[in-house]
């Protein structure tokens, strides 16, 4: 056999594997946009009702995500027109890998702002696409003319947004989302990650014009568990992408999970609206903070710019608290730090620290 570094593709091997952080027993986990709580678990008898639900799942056969009804039910409760057509993925890091395989002919490019998600970037580079990085503003609002000065310069066959932003959290204006879409010649992806804490979306407009797909994923509303995402287009790209979506990549235990959470959505959108509360006493607590810059946020999480951020990542450690640390990933980026919002008592820990420390 030949050597494995002659056998495997150089600049896979260039690469460093995306890190998931073991946390320590105990400690408080903010570095991730994960809800602090499970959905299904705060209503009196609905955890069990699940678990008779998920019970009946037939682990036998193979999952059949359009017969098992999940589709017209996030229709349904997302307001998604019947026009548009519904794929499902693995978590939306796996759409987002899909979609990126499906327009990358040899020399096509892909468009984002910088800094956005990374797995954007890096999937741009695994399926040989050129990468344009546009930066966003200092404040970290869209740079509009600088995104469509490189739309034309470069005719992007994808572009991905994310709305909100992460790692930024900061609201880009919806005209300026719009005026994007209809510049492109390419696609625009329009990744709506964190759509249920922003209180605005792009999915009733899904499957009205050929260039756009909407995606959302369920992670960040109470499901990170179950790992399901999904992207509303216009039929004619939709079907294109069926073509290469492995046929069983769904799995049938989140798939009834996720028609569950369908039909009882007042649960899950009772644990989004305690986050949007919290993020609102979050960012007044940071705001009142002297020595700290608060980023305002769409999202379930906040952006703070402090004097150390390596400094302040490691105090925040030793109180047993894991946050993201931004500073290095990204120029603009320099001395900030990401916190998911968590539960009140997460939440008062980490103003605690930061009180402690920079007041
Ligand atoms: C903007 C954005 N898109 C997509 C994802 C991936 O989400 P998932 O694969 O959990 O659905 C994330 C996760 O952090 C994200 O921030």
């Amino acid at each position: 056999m030949n050597s494995l570094s002659n056998l495997i593709r150089p600049d896979i091997q260039a690469m460093t594997a995306y890190h998931v952080t073991d946390v320590p027993e105990g400690f408080i986990k903010l570095d991730a946009m994960e809800s602090p709580y499970h959905p299904f678990a705060r209503q009196p008898g609905l955890l069990e009702k699940w678990q008779q639900y998920i019970a009946a799942a037939p682990l036998n056969l193979y999952p059949n995500p359009a017969a098992s009804g999940l589709q017209t039910a996030l229709q349904q409760a997302f307001d998604i027109p019947e026009t548009a057509k519904i794929a499902l993925g693995n978590g939306s890091d796996e759409l987002i890998q899909f979609i990126t395989m499906l327009l990358a002919k040899p020399g096509a490019a892909m468009l984002a702002v910088e800094p956005s998600f990374v797995m954007y970037r890096h999937n741009a580079a695994l399926f040989g696409m050129d990468y344009i990085g546009v930066p966003l503003n200092e404040d970290f609002t869209l740079d509009l003319p600088a995104v469509l000065s490189a739309i034309e310069r470069h005719n992007p066959a994808l572009i991905f947004i994310a709305y909100p932003n992460n790692p930024t959290g900061v609201p880009f204006k919806r005209e300026e989302i719009k005026t994007v879409v209809q510049a492109a010649q390419g696609i625009v992806v329009i990744d709506e990650a964190y759509g249920a804490f922003s209180g605005d979306s792009f999915l009733p407009l899904a499957g009205s014009s050929e260039n756009l797909i909407v995606m959302r994923t369920v992670s960040k509303i109470g499901f990170a568990g179950i790992r399901l995402g999904y992207a509303a287009g216009h039929p004619a790209v939709m079907n294109e992408l069926a073509k290469i979506l492995p046929p069983y990549n769904m799995n049938q235990l989140s798939l009834a999970t996720a028609k569950f959470a369908m039909e009882h959505i007042d649960a899950v959108n009772e644990t989004v609206g305690l986050l949007k509360a919290e993020r609102s006493r979050l960012f007044a607590g940071l705001s009142g903070i002297g020595r700290l810059k608060a980023f305002e946020s769409g999202a379930n999480f906040i952006t703070v710019r402090v004097p150390d951020a390596v400094e302040m990542f490691e105090i925040f450690r030793k109180n047993n608290i894991l946050i993201k640390k931004l500073h290095g990933s990204h120029p603009l980026l320099d001395n900030c730090l990401r916190i998911t919002v968590g539960s009140p008592e997460q939440n008062d820990a980490v103003l605690a620290v930061l009180k402690q420390h920079l007041s």
